[in-house]
């Protein structure tokens, strides 16, 4: 059982890696500044996890939630005091591992606002490492992305393949990834698996297309405006929120001409972060870099069929031209993460749909309703 910092808690993924964390007995302390997200994802999913509030921000020596943002000191420091203070206001456990999902993920967005992307994740990232530093925790895993591998040159891709991304938002993960690599000690020769000359245990998830939600239906992903990923998208025309789902391509070297992508079911995506965080907590201090899909590709159109079929609502299928920036097919090689973790996707694409629908139809709005 360890006492974990999770920057980012509140949104898509850290809501559903904390109450995996929460439900294998671990003690969380969630900074998030609720820039994407709600405090409600935290109370819901404090509640699926057994948990009862004992004051505002506060449940038992299980979990608090820090309201902050990862580019200031002072946020960090009183995230860091919420774990090691005693009595009702902190945990009385010092931090020993941060998972740092904090960050801005809109590709369309970072082009816009390129300035706004390299501070909250460059800068942001920076901020969390001194702090870090400062609190004696050695300890993170990051959430990294497929998006770095750009047009990849072989699928299903490894963690080997050059590290070229295409849009500002790649380019702020290639350079955490970077950064992180020089705290380790190991420096642009990293590969894979390297040891840290500098004691630091770091893992670097590279995460493919990470989907679904928790199949209660109680939490899940709330995007802001209009979706950027076809999952929500799809989830939303079922649901009745958008008229028809557009397809970018239907002319790409694929099966049905439609784009070909590795989805992961968030609940996978979760079990890979504990098991990511177990493992470096477990083994001498490393940087370790995998990437967390399944290796299977499904199409856009599989993906709008199987839609349908778990909500029993039509998805309209609009075909209209590509768009620039995609590729046409970006499917994992997942085989070091289950060497190493001896983790794999469990879920597939009707479980995906599934836990989709349950929590779109439950929350129509997310969690403003
Ligand atoms: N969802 C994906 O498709 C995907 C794919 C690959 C990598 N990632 C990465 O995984 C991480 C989590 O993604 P997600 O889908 O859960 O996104 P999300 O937006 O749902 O979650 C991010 C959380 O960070 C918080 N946050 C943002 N800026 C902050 C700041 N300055 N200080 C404190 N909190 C801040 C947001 O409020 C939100 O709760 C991100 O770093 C993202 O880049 C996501």
């Amino acid at each position: 059982m360890a006492t974990v910092l999770i920057t980012g808690g509140a949104g898509f993924i850290g809501s559903h890696t904390c109450l995996v964390l929460l439900q294998a007995g671990h003690r969380l302390v969630i900074l998030d500044d609720f820039s994407n997200s709600s405090p409600r994802a935290v109370e819901r999913l404090a509640e699926l996890a057994g948990l009862i509030p004992t004051g505002p921000g506060s449940w038992g020596d299980a979990l608090r939630l820090v309201q902050g943002d990862i580019r200031h000191d002072h946020s960090l420091d009183l995230a860091f005091a919420a774990a090691q203070s005693s009595g009702p206001a902190g945990l009385d456990a010092p931090v020993e591992a941060v998972i740092h999902f904090a960050g801005l993920k809109a590709v369309g967005e970072s082009v816009a606002e390129p300035l706004r992307y390299w501070d909250v994740n460059l800068h942001g990232s920076r901020t969390l490492l001194e702090a870090m530093e400062r609190h004696s925790c050695r300890c993170l895993v990051f959430s990294s992305s497929a998006t770095l591998y750009g047009y990849p040159e072989t699928v299903p891709i490894p963690e080997t393949a050059p590290v070229q991304p295409i849009n500002p938002y790649g380019h702020t993960k290639a350079a955490v990834e970077m950064l992180l690599a020089d705290v380790a000690g190991c420096g642009a020769g990293a590969t894979a698996e390297m040891e840290s000359p500098n004691g630091w245990r770091i893992a670097r998830l590279r995460y493919f297309n990470p989907v679904g939600a928790h199949p209660s239906g109680q939490i899940g992903e709330d995007p802001d405006g209009i979706p950027n990923n076809l999952f929500p998208f799809v989830s939303q025309v079922a649901v009745g929120r958008r008229p028809s789902l557009r397809v970018f391509g239907s002319d790409w070297p694929t099966p049905d001409g439609t784009g070909v992508r590795d989805y992961i079911h968030v609940m996978d995506l979760a079990e890979g972060h504990r098991m990511a965080l177990e493992a470096l907590l477990a083994e001498e201090p490393q940087l370790l870099t995998l990437n967390l899909g399944s290796g299977r590709g499904i199409s856009v159109l599989e993906v709008a069929r199987a839609f349908e079929a778990a909500s029993g609502r039509p998805i309209p299928v609009e075909l209209v031209a590509r768009r620039p920036g995609d590729a046409a097919v970006t499917v994992a090689d997942p085989a070091l993460a289950a060497r190493r973790l001896g983790w794999r996707t469990q879920l597939g694409l009707d479980a995906i749909c599934r836990d989709g629908w349950a929590w779109q139809s439950a929350n129509p709005h997310g969690y403003a309703a």
